[in-house]
């Protein structure tokens, strides 16, 4: 089923330069990248962005990470997208990451882990709705 999911290059993958490698990850599987753009995210936009972690140990951290540089946001479009793009980017922690993966072969820690990919259909219509008007969605 053709799904549509939320990805963004976190600030430590802007600053190492791993934007290409990334996209053409995702554009040599097959998936259509139907929006992008390079933003210096403000406050209030990861505190939405993030909300479902307020109050955790490590939210402040969260959110002035995020915030600390520019993001590339992006919307991918493609057969299973959102369970296709997780596998892709591997597990939170590094660690626990396989080779192969976004995070296996790049990521240093898990706040500092280069890449957010939404976990559900749900959580990636919410998160395209932060970053992008219906009408910056390239239709493919
Ligand atoms: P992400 O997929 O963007 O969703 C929430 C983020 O919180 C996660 O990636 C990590 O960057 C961060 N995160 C999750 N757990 C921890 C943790 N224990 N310490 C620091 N950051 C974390």
């Amino acid at each position: 089923m053709k799904q549509r999911t939320f990805v963004m290059i976190k600030p430590d993958g802007v600053k190492r330069r791993l934007i290409g490698e990334i996209i053409s990850r995702f554009e040599k599987r097959g998936f259509n990248i139907v929006a992008m753009k390079l933003i210096h995210m403000d406050r209030a936009t990861a505190e939405r962005l993030y909300e479902e972690h307020r109050g955790k140990s490590f939210y402040e951290e969260l959110i002035n990470y995020i915030t600390s540089g520019p993001v590339v946001c992006m919307v991918i479009e493609g057969d299973e997208a959102v369970s296709v793009v997780r596998k892709m980017i591997g597990n939170t922690d590094p660690k626990d990451a396989p080779p192969g993966t976004i995070r296996g072969d790049f990521a240093l820690s898990k706040s500092e882990n280069v890449i957010h990919a939404s976990d559900s259909e749900e959580k990636a219509k919410r998160e395209m709705g932060i970053f992008f008007a219906e009408k910056e969605l390239i239709i493919v």
